[in-house]
């Protein structure tokens, strides 16, 4: 089984490069299972739209993964409430809308999604080890309730997504770290088969800051007063994340490759 997971999409230039390339890659890679984080993916690159969470499904994706900006768009808590197929954090406090994890059957296997949110430096949510380890205790990687588990890890800080890592190791398929816009260099399967990395990176146009527009970024670094609210860069996008080929009868990592493709990203 190959399971592919790609990092926020940011605006439009995003929204476009999930959208033309996203049909071509599950073809040829033989993808048969797809994440996305979409919280970044409204034209503002705050939030989701219905029409763009509607449209990530058509191209291929089986679940959108959130995290801070969530309910930056007002359609979000309606989808939420309806679709399992979207995702919200799963330390968010317990009366928030929709759901942190959801179990998605395909291909005669169960595939569980969870999505997390850091602690630190992030919006205030329950305690993400605490949630993390309660997920622990409902699911066991492998038996036929859980054949394979995907761990969108959404938060700033190394430290503690690569902690989230280990305490999965042996016990998801992969854990990714999403949130920082940079894909770091550091993917692998770790020693009991899980396969990790601290940031799988956006998909959007990297000549910019982030994915908003570079040269009203640095004005407001600048602290210059004819400085705009962020706005998404519109060069060409980049698809930025993760596949990895897995074992049907552990739910463990065999092979683990970045994706980075198109845009001004070096492949
Ligand atoms: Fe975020």
């Amino acid at each position: 089984m190959n399971i592919l997971i790609l990092g926020d999409v940011v605006g439009p230039s995003g929204v476009k490069a999930v959208k033309e390339r996203l049909p071509k890659i599950i073809e040829e890679k033989k993808v048969d299972f797809v994440i996305v984080n979409g919280e970044n993916a409204a034209d503002s690159g705050r939030g989701i739209t219905k029409k763009i969470f509607e449209d990530f499904l058509k191209a291929g994706a089986d679940v959108i993964t959130t995290g801070n900006h969530v309910w930056d768009h007002k359609d979000a808590e309606a989808i939420a409430s309806k679709d399992i197929k979207f995702l919200r954090p799963s330390n968010l406090p317990k009366d928030s809308p929709g759901k942190g994890e959801g179990v998605y059957k395909k291909k005669g296997k169960n595939f569980i999604v969870l999505n997390l949110m850091g602690n630190v430096f992030m919006k205030k949510c329950d305690d993400v080890f605490t949630e993390a380890k309660k997920f622990i205790e409902k699911f066991e990687l492998g038996n036929a309730k859980a054949n394979f588990i995907i761990v969108d890890m959404h938060g700033e800080i190394t430290s503690e997504k690569m902690a989230m890592g280990h305490l999965f190791d042996g016990k998801a398929t992969m854990v990714v770290g999403t949130h920082t816009h940079v894909p770091t260099s550091d993917y692998r399967i770790m020693e009991k088969g899980t396969a990790y990395q601290t940031d799988i990176g956006m998909c959007g146009d990297y000549n910019s800051v982030i994915g908003m527009n570079k040269e009203n970024s640095v004005k407001k670094f600048l602290k210059e007063k004819d400085f705009e609210k962020n706005f998404p860069s519109e060069g060409a996008g980049t698809l930025s994340g993760l596949i990895i080929e897995c074992d049907q009868n552990t739910g463990l990592a065999k092979k683990v490759n970045r994706l980075i493709l198109g845009g001004s990203l070096t492949q």
